[in-house]
């Protein structure tokens, strides 16, 4: 029998992408088998993520919401630009934008996301870089980490797919806690649920 093609992912970026590289790195790698990475879409024309997918030659397409009106009309065009490349899952990678029950059905079961907290701690509307780390460290938790979840209409509400843990170390930072937690955390989930949901998505064709 014919394999089937491998699913198409795009990835939504908004900053310095360094969960794209590791998703690019995990591809190179093998960790990602069943996917192909055919477009990354960032919502700021000035993302460092921008040079990272241009580095490792994959297609771009930047869309700014401003430039389009209404949260309505930015994601319309995403949609457009997602059904011209054939996109079958999307994975919001440091993507700061709340996307609508409209965009999320039109790919249900196929948005992931990474969220740099164990949800349902620190997660939700308002919680989203820094600001998660610095509540962490606020609120005095010893154990902190990332997750990675299925997309619904309840701000980082979905189904979770897997979630990592790191230990708050002493006269910790949100910055330096920030880049453990992006480290021993994300960088190694973030691929393997995408391997995981693009192999879902292929062995369904
Ligand atoms: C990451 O820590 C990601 O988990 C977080 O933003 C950072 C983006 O970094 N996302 C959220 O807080 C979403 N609620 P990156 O651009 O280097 O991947």
């Amino acid at each position: 029998m014919k394999k089937s093609e491998k699913t198409k992912i795009a990835i939504l970026v908004s900053g310095g992408g360094t969960n794209l590289q590791a998703l690019i790195d995990a591809k190179k790698s093998g960790v990602i088998k069943n996917g192909d990475i055919a477009l990354v879409i960032s919502n700021n024309p000035s993302a460092y993520a921008i040079t990272r997918a241009e580095m490792a030659g994959i297609p771009v397409s930047i869309v700014v919401k401003k430039e389009y009106g209404s949260q309505e009309a930015f994601e319309e065009k995403m949609l457009e630009v997602l059904k011209e490349y054939n996109i079958e899952m999307i994975v919001l990678a440091g993507f700061m934008n709340i996307l609508t029950k409209r965009f999320i059905k039109a790919y249900e079961n196929r948005i992931i996301n990474v969220h740099p907290s164990l949800i349902p701690s620190f997660c939700g509307k308002g919680f989203y870089g820094l600001r998660v780390h610095e509540a962490a460290l606020e609120y005095g938790v010893k154990v902190t980490g990332a997750t990675v979840h299925f997309v619904n209409e309840i701000p980082d509400g979905g189904e979770i797919i897997l979630q990592k843990s790191v230990y708050i170390k002493k006269d910790e930072t949100p910055e330096s806690l920030q880049q453990r937690v992006m480290r021993q955390a994300e960088w190694k989930i973030l691929p393997r649920a995408a391997e995981i949901v693009a192999k879902q998505l292929r062995d369904k064709k």
